[in-house]
């Protein structure tokens, strides 16, 4: 496959434009990718999914914001930019060029089982609404531009998290389709979930997410993130009372954090009856130990916007060295050709 040449593991993955990070992000996708970016033994591709963030939000400067945010995260938190690819969907045109050759490889009926759309139709009816009320073809197809992402650069594996595995799934029938039509071009790629990792709980207790609004911004400064810490939902048991572990958010948070001798020394506690206060204050401390030396990169990052955009640009070339020579092998194999 002219797309890796070198035959190295691949690592790949993405993150939406639309907010500001938070510690759902930083666990469940940033802190694995840039772990795997030290690791010799891959080839690591990281980007900001700016077209993936047109599907969702209409608000020019707030994804425009979030794409600074983000890059700016990216580099404060170690990414090794020297190893690994790092750089802007948008800047790849390869990509669009690419989602239009898969789309015409998909199925219409494997987008019409997506769970995101479907739970929006759901919504709808519900709602008595047009059962496509408000959803737009680049929501339908967003699991195509996703494949895109990935087959572009034939990654083996993708660390997302839980709620990302569809997504997965479908980029693998695509590509499979794909490779029967057209010959072996794509590695059938495979999510990455760490089982401690996967989804992070937010203040509410449910998942970590923007569209809950109970998320913990990553860039808190530490009074802000101790309050917010502080806020994380939990039962009325009180001091003294041994306490469940496995029913409670913020132990899933902190063992986000911990090693796992911590962890174990936490579950511990709660058996002990630990109060909630002494287990948020805990939190607290590791969260912010972890957190407070990138923090003042990223401050300092947030400032010096054109050093990021020269970050991005190198990234760009790097991955349309990869991405030019492939797209132009895959426009010959469906028949889009020369004439001379
Ligand atoms: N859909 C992913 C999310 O919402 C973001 C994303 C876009 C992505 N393209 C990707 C993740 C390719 C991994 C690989 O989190």
């Amino acid at each position: 496959m002219t797309s890796n040449p070198s035959n190295r593991r691949r690592v790949l993955t993405g993150i939406t434009t639309t907010g500001t990070p938070h510690l759902g992000n930083y666990v469940g996708a940033i802190k694995p990718a840039i772990a795997a970016s030290r690791d010799e033994s891959f080839d690591s591709f990281y980007f900001l999914a700016d077209y993936h963030a047109l599907v969702k939000c209409f608000e020019p400067e707030r994804i425009h914001q979030s794409t600074l945010e983000i890059a700016a995260t990216w580099l404060a938190l170690g990414l090794d930019t020297s190893r690994s690819v790092f750089y802007r969907q948008s800047d790849i045109a390869e990509i669009p060029e690419l989602t239009w050759l898969l789309t015409c490889a998909t199925a219409k009926g494997l987008m019409n089982r997506s769970h995101a759309y479907k739970a929006q139709v759901a919504d709808n009816e519900a709602a008595g609404e047009d059962p496509d009320y408000g959803i737009s073809m680049g929501l339908f197809c967003y699991p195509i531009l996703m494949a895109a992402d990935i087959l572009m650069f034939n990654a083996h594996s993708v660390p997302v998290g839980k709620d990302q595995i569809q997504h997965l799934e479908m980029a693998r029938d695509i590509a499979a389709r794909f490779n029967h039509r057209y010959g072996e071009r794509f590695v059938l790629p495979e999510a990455a979930t760490d089982e401690f990792v996967a989804t992070l709980p937010g203040t509410d207790g449910r998942k970590m997410s923007k569209s809950y609004d109970n998320t913990i911004p990553l860039w808190l400064p530490e009074k802000k993130l101790r309050k917010a810490i502080m806020k994380i939902k939990t039962n009325s048991q009180e001091p003294g009372e041994p306490k469940d572990p496995d029913e409670a958010s913020v132990y899933a948070v902190y063992a986000a954090f911990a090693s796992k001798a911590q962890r174990a020394e936490m579950r511990q506690a709660f058996s002990d009856g630990i109060s909630w206060g002494e287990v948020k204050q805990q939190l607290f401390e590791l969260v912010n130990s972890e957190l407070s030396a990138p923090r003042e990169r990223y401050e300092a990052l947030i400032n010096d916007p054109a050093k990021i955009e020269k970050e991005l640009n190198q990234g760009a070339e790097r991955a349309r060295a990869i991405a030019t020579p492939f797209i132009d092998e895959l426009r010959h194999a469906v028949g889009i050709r020369r004439l001379d």
